[in-house]
């Protein structure tokens, strides 16, 4: 059995050690994945500790190994508390990004006119969310304008809208799906606290990628998935939720035994902390998959891991943009590891295939997934690639390699 530990070189510098993480990534032998921003490769002890849990279900019973397992299902509050500067009552686990984001939004008893002010970068089912809040409860969607230089959207616009609309919700994606545009998340929440404004943020793409602190940014709501830049297990998310969100007795629409005490029989009463948002029935070998990752992501070190990945993209997405009929789109001064291109000569599938056939993973973005920011564009489609901390140099060079062939073979 190999040591969980070998990644890590043995003291608490935050040293990366590509050789021993790379080891520690068993899928770094069969493929460049180049789709983190679509699902990271698991390390081994991601791995391991789901393996481990499905066996002790299988052996013991599946209540009795949640019981078994109780001081390590509680670090996965702990060390996303740890990960994120708060408190692990602040934590609640969720099936996904978009079921921690619409139990949040459940939370807002939105009445008709209601604002929600937000902007043209926001994740697509966030924006089909605000569409049905507007079918069913008559709120106003207003979207804050980007600013004219790209770098996203345009934060003294936003907060005349804020002191315009008093919106009921403000809502950022950090980094969204369709690019690697990076928005100002903290610098709009220091607008929204001094407004006091409810600040929900899509943190998906940006959490295990940057160091992201709740208190820095100023939200009263975030969300995020395990699976993306924190390297955790598919069917995971998980939400923050403020003290002050919690004390004025926010609770999720549907509140089940978990999440809420049924006191008296015309009665029940959320329980304390972000736990009324969730639900009893758990997926403890994810929760515990979820543990093991962040608390990997937080040996390896975020600063490290920041400084690396978005300069490995930057490495990708210079050279991608230097090669003819290829057209980079990501908008910011410091993108994010999500290069988006456009190829001529290609239609979306089959240039993908292509790149699957050289086994290197990447994703496809749609019109569809960025009515905004395509639009402006002017695109149907783009490919993403999305490198990680272990990721190699080699590994970009190949790509472009990769990029440039295809690129020259539809000429
Ligand atoms: C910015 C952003 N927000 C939310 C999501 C949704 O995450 P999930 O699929 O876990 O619901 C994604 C997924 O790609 C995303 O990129």
């Amino acid at each position: 059995m190999k040591n969980h530990d070998s990644a890590f070189v043995g003291t608490s510098e935050p040293l990366l050690d590509l050789a021993a993480l790379r080891a520690d990534t068993p899928g770094c032998e069969e493929v460049i994945h180049f789709n983190n921003a679509g699902c990271g490769l698991m390390a081994r002890p991601v791995l391991q500790a789901m393996l481990d849990h499905l066996r002790l279900e299988a052996t013991i019973g599946g209540y009795e190994a949640a019981a078994a397992r109780a001081a390590e299902v509680a670090d996965f509050y702990a060390s996303l508390a740890e990960l994120l500067g708060t408190r692990p009552g602040n934590i609640a686990f969720a099936a996904s990004a978009t079921h921690a984001y619409t139990k949040a939004l459940s939370a807002v008893d939105f009445r008709p006119g209601d604002v929600i002010l937000t902007t043209r970068n926001d994740f697509i089912s966030n924006q089909i969310a605000f569409l049905a809040l507007r079918k069913r409860h008559g709120v106003r969607i207003v979207h804050a304008p980007d600013h004219p230089d790209g770098s996203g959207v345009d934060v003294d616009a936003m907060a005349a809208l804020m002191r315009s609309h008093r919106p009921r919700l403000v809502a950022v994606t950090h980094v969204p799906t369709n690019s690697g545009l990076v928005q100002p998340v903290a610098e709009i929440g220091r607008h929204c606290r001094e407004l006091d404004l409810l600040y929900l943020v899509d943190a998906c793409q940006s959490v295990g990628q940057y160091p992201v602190d709740v208190e820095e940014i100023g939200c009263d709501l975030l969300t995020a998935t395990c699976r993306k830049f924190l390297r955790g297990p598919r069917g995971s998310g998980f939400l923050y939720v403020s003290d002050r969100v919690l004390q004025a007795g926010c609770e999720p629409l549907y509140i089940d035994m978990h999440g809420a005490r049924w006191v008296a029989p015309g009665y029940y009463r959320p329980v304390e902390g972000a736990a009324r948002f969730e639900e009893w029935e758990f997926p403890y070998a994810t929760v515990l998959g979820c543990a093991a990752a962040t608390r990997y992501a937080l040996r390896v070190g975020l600063e490290p891991v920041s400084r690396r990945t978005p300069a490995l993209a930057g490495r990708l997405r210079e050279q991608l943009a230097a090669l003819a009929g290829v057209r980079t789109l990501d908008g910011g001064a410091a993108p994010a590891a999500l290069v988006t291109f456009t190829i001529e000569g290609w239609e979306a599938a089959p240039f993908k295939a292509a790149l699957d056939a050289r086994r290197v993973n990447s994703a496809l973005s749609y019109r569809e997934f960025a009515q905004y920011d395509f639009a402006d564009k002017d695109v149907e489609w783009c490919l993403r690639l999305s490198p990680h901390y272990y990721n190699t140099e080699d590994e970009v060079d190949a790509v472009v390699g990769a990029v440039a062939e295809l690129a020259r073979s539809a000429r």
